[in-house]
């Protein structure tokens, strides 16, 4: 039987992964949220005590990097791995590991439906043949919002007004990249998340039960 893809992009905290967690769940489709790959990256760059300044040293750190894994804790969603994530996400190299890493995943977890997967090039980029393309629509101050309201639920220091700063500074480095800028991917379907959850995935159902 035919794996399904369905792949949701949009910009930071749009609500890309409770969508995905909610399809992978209704739907019985694998999740695989690319932003999780980039942010273990830079765990492990600061971790290794990396200079994040010098790409002779991320790069020497890619190649070597083999144990790459899909893992989630806590730590993945601070701040400072946030601002890592997105710095070290500019560079191909670093996209072509995440990548590589993403289509191997989907070869090996045949066991389910299909899979689910979210970030911010997945259906421009990665997965460009997906059967389904969603691209998540929040303005800046919801997603500010509900970044802060994640971090102070995370038990970190929180200032709404830096959080609405460090959020238009990502979806400018994110938008402006050279290699897989956040775009709407061609064939996407345009969801409006400024509303209920509710409403959200009404519209998404709606489209799923189309494939
Ligand atoms: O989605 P999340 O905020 O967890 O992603 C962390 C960072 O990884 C983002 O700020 C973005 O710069 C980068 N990213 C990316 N491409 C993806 C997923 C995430 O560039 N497909």
């Amino acid at each position: 039987m035919k794996k399904i893809i369905i792949t949701i992009d949009g910009p930071a905290a749009s609500g890309k992964g409770r969508i995905a967690e909610y399809i992978s769940k209704r739907w019985n489709l694998k999740h695989l949220d690319s932003g999780i790959l980039y942010r273990i990256i830079a765990y492990n760059i600061l971790k290794k005590d990396i200079n994040i300044d010098s790409i002779k040293d991320i790069h020497k750190f890619i190649i070597s990097d083999t144990k790459l894994s899909y893992r989630k804790f806590k730590k993945l969603r601070s701040e400072q791995i946030s601002k890592i994530a997105s710095k070290i996400a500019v560079f191909k190299f670093v996209r072509n590991h995440v990548n590589n890493f993403q289509r191997e995943f989907v070869k090996k977890n045949l066991k389910n439906n299909g899979f689910v997967i979210d970030g911010r090039d997945i259906g421009s980029v990665v997965f460009k043949n997906a059967d389904l393309k969603l691209y998540i629509d929040v303005n800046e101050k919801n997603r500010a919002k509900r970044r802060y309201k994640q971090l102070i639920d995370n038990g970190e220091k929180s200032i709404y007004h830096e959080i609405l700063k460090e959020i238009k500074l990502r979806d400018k480095k994110d938008k402006l990249r050279k290699y897989s800028p956040l775009v709407k991917p061609y064939g996407s379907h345009m969801i409006n998340n400024n509303k209920s959850f509710e409403n959200t995935i009404n519209q998404i159902n709606k489209l799923i039960k189309k494939i």
